[in-house]
């Protein structure tokens, strides 16, 4: 039987619910589960069924949107606070990702114009809609850029899943690939697994396999003997947060390969939306990571595989040097060093 290549995605907007593909149980399992309630919504994003910058703000606008229509009032001064007590608890599910604030603070730019709770619920839910299907065009534009970027370079390494299922849809990093395999350009990918919870080797593999394009997944240790001795020609991660300087905060082991990309003298690409810039943080020091639990790395498919009570360091992120950047894609194009000028000039003219 012959596979006919599907970019996947990952939320669906339906009236009254929003369906997400459970990323906890792929690639085993294809689930769609239902979001109906404020709840749900936190739940989904803090246990990492919904993942990844981009999807973690649509879904948490989703989430403000949907639970504000449900509110009983038809006071605006009673609806705003009822509204800020949900942003605040939305706003509190992930740390890093900045698209999460970015995205409830959109929402209440739009509570703010609003004359009545009846404008103000048909104009949020409006919002969250927008949200979503401009993040499409996003990253169909951070692909095409992308796809200039690399020029002729087919062996590509990433790390993590930067693609169609942890945005609306093509991803970031990953959307050159999706594009390419739509025109005939042929990558290789070579995907980090990604430890603790393996977003390269459950998300990344499967993605790429289900859209037809070439993947090859290697474990985090293989990288610098892969990039040496498969001739990798450049990097291409995602990123949760960047600061003013450029400095990238993405999945832990990011900046491993940027210091390795320095050392083998070959490109690392940073591929992100305007929504990841966070002009607030003027360095990467100043970008809060996220700690997991422990049993994310004592444990394996339920399986304990270090002792009881080991102690655990599970930072989920960390922050890769803006020196160590060559490029930052972002739909509005691609910035170079001095990152400090470059997006100043380009991310906060919006
Ligand atoms: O912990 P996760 O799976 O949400 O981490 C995701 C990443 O680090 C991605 O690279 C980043 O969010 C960009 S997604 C387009």
């Amino acid at each position: 039987m012959t596979h006919t290549p599907t970019i996947p995605t990952s939320l669906e907007w339906h009236e009254d619910h929003l369906l997400i593909l459970n990323q906890q149980k792929l690639p085993n399992t294809v689930e769609y589960l239902t979001l109906t309630n404020i709840t749900d919504y936190y739940n989904a994003i803090v246990s990492l069924k919904v993942r990844g910058a981009p999807a973690i703000g649509i879904t948490a606008a989703y989430g403000l949107a949907h639970a504000a229509s449900h509110y009983e009032t038809d006071n605006l001064t009673e609806f705003t606070h009822l509204f800020r007590r949900d942003k605040d608890y939305l706003a509190d599910s992930r740390p890093t990702a900045v698209n999460l604030v970015w995205a409830l603070n959109r929402l209440e730019q739009v509570l703010a114009h609003a004359q009545s709770v009846n404008e103000a619920k048909t104009n949020l839910l409006h919002s969250a809609i927008q949200i979503h299907t401009e993040d499409e065009e996003v990253c169909r534009m951070i692909g095409e850029y992308a796809l200039d970027v690399l020029d002729d370079k087919r062996r590509i390494m990433t790390i993590c899943n930067a693609g169609s299922i942890a945005t609306s849809k093509y991803g970031t990093a990953l959307a050159p690939f999706h594009l390419g395999r739509e025109r005939g350009i042929g990558f290789q990918v070579f995907a980090c697994e990604t430890r603790p919870v393996l977003q390269g080797a459950r998300l990344t593999a499967w993605e790429l396999q289900q859209s037809g394009v070439d993947v090859t997944l290697i474990t985090d240790s293989m990288a610098a003997h892969t990039i040496k001795e498969k001739g990798v020609e450049a990097v291409i991660v995602g990123a949760d947060r960047i600061s003013a300087n450029g400095d990238t905060a993405n999945k832990i082991g990011t900046s491993m390969l940027a210091i390795l990309c320095h050392h083998y003298h070959i490109p690392f690409y940073v591929a992100a939306p305007s929504s990841t810039f966070d002009l607030s943080s003027r360095t990467g020091d100043d970008i809060p990571i996220e700690e997991r639990g422990p049993d994310e790395i004592t444990t394996m498919g339920g399986t304990m595989i270090a002792p009881e009570h080991v102690h655990v360091y599970n930072p989920a992120f960390d922050v890769t040097s803006h020196e160590l950047i060559s490029g930052i894609i972002t739909e509005k194009g691609v910035l170079y060093p001095h990152f400090q000028e470059s997006i100043q000039q380009t991310i906060n003219l919006a």
